[in-house]
């Protein structure tokens, strides 16, 4: 039976509009990188940019399709004169950002933050804007009103930018359909995209509510500065559509072969359709179904992963009812994927040194439990499994030439060696994307 929904009643119109909305299909976007070098500037370009922002009420109109939102990284909010208290009541991944953190994300060698795209691993990243729409016409006018916020504002510069977008068939570069599985957030108006997962708490992905503990969530101080915000990651990760291709194929007797090898590794056909619901061969039907293409759980259908692998990017990255060591409902994440850069035509197995990939998006309340917990346990450690599975993830993981997949079967299960690492870090970092009222607050810092 469909959970019932529980009315909480969120503050959608202090909330910003990109933290809870899904996106349009398809969309095209940017993401902008500024540095503030003077505090008052600073102050400036946050009271510009709040009227180019947009809140997440009526999530269904239409008219609300195209949208700019703006995060702090922690240098962000002390480049602003935020007062050492207020600083100090932020999480400590945030304080420290993500290139702190690179050795426990797997963010090493070639992912390494010494081989980071300036100006990532910087104290130079301060401010995010991203900005997306259904075309480029009405991206336009969503970033001309953004532009205002920091054209000729002396103090404050551009130091970055990334186009990006979702293609009509929403494939990522790999050629798999993205931006299926959503979870559904207690009085937000969005449903999930699987009705055989109850919604969860608000204050998983916002501050201020009760999360799946039944407690608040650590909240930056004071109250106005905290309430109704939420942590974002942003990782460039650029990914290695030839090499992925060529192990494919290595690995495979036969094309069908190789579609299926595929379908193992990311736990679903390159339509979107789930192995759980169609193990044996692809169905692009089910795939462009909104309606059916998440509807599954695997503890009673596939205990062991004989149909989807426990090791799968999906299967992972979101056990659901699956039975592991912890509770699959607190690693929850609200998960953007834009694609960036031209996709590989098909068939091509050699690298033509293009620079593609995936624009990642995490939002959520916490960056320990949910994303730091899943890159590092779920990604690569690979330990959260009842079971011998210690692989790394097959598409995102830490793997070096050494990696393996496991693909449970009987009589015996298949292993695959020598894996390669398929995507490589390109940089990242944390921000913070504070609710309306709090951006007013640090617009009126007085110190
Ligand atoms: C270039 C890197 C990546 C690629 C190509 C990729 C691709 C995909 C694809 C094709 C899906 C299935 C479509 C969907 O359910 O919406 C998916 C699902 C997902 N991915 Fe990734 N992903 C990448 C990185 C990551 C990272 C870094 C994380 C988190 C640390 C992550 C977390 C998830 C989650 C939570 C899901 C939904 C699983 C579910 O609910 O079934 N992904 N990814």
């Amino acid at each position: 039976m469909p959970p019932a929904e529980v009315s909480v009643a969120l503050e959608l119109d202090d909330i910003q509009s990109g933290a809870l909305r899904p996106r349009p299909s398809p969309y095209v976007g940017v993401f902008i990188l500024l540095r503030i070098d003077d505090r008052r500037a600073g102050r400036e370009l946050i009271r510009r940019l709040i009227p180019a922002l947009t809140d997440a009420t009526n999530p269904a109109d239409p008219s609300h399709q195209a949208w700019v939102s703006a995060a702090l990284t922690f240098q962000g909010l002390k480049a602003l004169g935020v007062p050492q208290d207020s600083l100090d009541s932020f999480s400590l991944p945030f304080r420290q950002g993500m290139v702190a953190r690179a050795a426990e994300l797997g963010d090493i060698g070639e992912s390494g933050p010494e081989n980071w795209e300036k100006p990532f691993g910087t104290e130079d990243v301060h401010v995010a804007l991203s900005a997306l729409s259904p075309d480029a016409e009405r991206l336009e006018l969503v970033l001309a009103r953004a532009r205002k916020g920091y054209e000729e504002l002396p103090g404050v510069s551009v130091i970055w930018h990334l186009d990006c977008h979702a293609l009509p068939t929403e494939k990522e570069a790999f050629g798999f359909k993205d931006g299926i599985s959503h979870p559904a957030v207690e009085g937000s108006g969005i449903p999930g995209s699987n009705p055989l997962e109850q919604p969860l708490k608000a204050g998983e992905f916002l501050m201020g509510y009760p999360n799946e503990m039944e407690e608040l969530p650590p909240m930056p101080r004071p109250e106005v500065l905290g309430k109704n915000g939420t942590y974002i990651v942003f990782r460039k990760l650029h990914q290695r559509v030839a090499a992925f291709r060529q192990y494919l194929k290595a690995n495979s007797s036969s094309p069908e072969a190789e579609e299926l090898l595929g379908a193992k590794i990311m736990g679903r056909w390159q339509s979107g359709a789930p192995l759980a619901l169609c193990p044996m061969r692809d169905d692009p039907e089910l795939g462009a179904d909104p309606k059916r293409n998440n509807v599954f759980l695997f503890k009673d259908d596939d205990p062991k992963g004989f149909i989807t692998p426990p090791g799968s990017h999906i299967r992972r990255m979101n056990p659901r009812d699956a039975d592991i060591s912890g509770f699959a409902r607190i690693h929850r994440m609200i998960r953007r994927g834009s694609s960036y850069g031209p996709m590989l035509p098909p068939g091509v197995l050699e690298d033509d040194g293009a620079e593609r990939g995936l624009a990642f998006v995490f939002v959520g309340a916490s960056l320990e439990r949910q994303f730091e917990f899943v890159q590092s346990d779920w990604v690569n450690k690979g330990r959260f499994f009842h079971g011998p599975v210690i692989d790394k993830d097959p598409i995102v993981g830490a793997n070096d030439g050494s990696g393996s997949f496991t693909i449970p079967q009987q009589p015996i299960r298949r292993r695959l060696q020598g894996l390669p690492a398929f995507v490589v870090t390109r940089g990242g970092e944390y921000f913070f994307a504070p609710g309306l009222r709090a951006l007013r607050w640090l617009a009126d810092l007085e110190t």
